[in-house]
């Protein structure tokens, strides 16, 4: 029990260095700044929104979740969208395990497709991580993927044929499976031996009724691992 309490408190010494280096460092004045989803995000919140107070930045801020939406209301912090900034200046969001060659599984707080949409229209995605989550073996973490209600039993099939094993999503405090902010169902697929995460991240979104993946290959410009007292920096760029 106190070995856990220690080592939840360690984490969060780690993810807030890493939210408070990308604060710092990264963020500027009139920036158009995109916002992941999560536990590591809302460290990265807590610092933007010390940064916009004490230095009364001017910054337009678009979330990724309707969860972030509601981090980024309790700090009194207002928000907009992709459809008025489609063109983002930064996107800071954090990773479920990221492999020694830089790839990214995300998703495990089901906003995936957003967040990917988001990495892909930044000129920057910069990830901020614990000491735990880099480097990671790609078959240490299955991938999620959002896909259509009414492809929940078509998709297992071919998902196996890829080498993967489908299980859909369900949530806590709620009967059934866990329905995304797009009003889609989430999944996760192990896979039991290696595979190519570029092919795979291509392949899984051929098959029907699956939106997106949670596979980021070669999405990402910074790495920033938080450590107990400092950040290792990875630049991609
Ligand atoms: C949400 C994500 C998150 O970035 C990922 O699950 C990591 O979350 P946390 O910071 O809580 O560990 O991909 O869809």
């Amino acid at each position: 029990m106190a070995n856990e309490r220690d080592n939840n408190s360690t984490k969060e010494q780690e993810k807030t260095q890493a939210a408070l280096k990308v604060a710092k460092e990264f963020i500027y004045d009139d920036f158009v700044l995109g916002i992941g989803t999560g536990s590591t995000v809302k460290f990265f919140i807590k610092a933007i929104a010390e940064l916009i107070e004490k230095n009364g930045l001017d910054i337009i801020l678009v979330p990724s979740s309707l969860d972030t939406q509601l981090e980024l209301a309790k700090v009194g912090l207002s928000y907009s969208s992709l459809l008025e900034f489609p063109d983002l200046d930064v996107y800071v969001d954090s990773a479920d395990i990221i492999t020694k060659d830089h790839v990214l599984i995300k998703g495990g707080g089901a906003a995936l497709t957003k967040e990917k949409i988001m990495a892909k229209a930044a000129k920057e995605f910069i990830v901020i991580v614990d000491d735990s989550k880099y480097p990671r073996n790609l078959l240490s973490h299955p991938v999620p993927v959002e896909l259509l209600p009414s492809a929940i039993n078509t998709i297992i099939q071919p998902i196996f044929n890829l080498g993967g094993e489908f299980e859909l999503r369900y949530g806590k405090g709620k009967i059934g499976p866990i329905i995304t902010d797009n009003g889609n169902c989430i999944g996760d697929i192990s896979f039991s031996a290696l595979y190519d995460p570029t092919e795979m991240e291509k392949v899984l979104n051929i098959i029907p009724g699956i939106i997106e993946n949670g596979l980021f290959v070669s999405y990402a410009h910074r790495i920033i691992i938080g450590r107990k007292d400092d950040v290792e920096i990875i630049d991609l760029m």
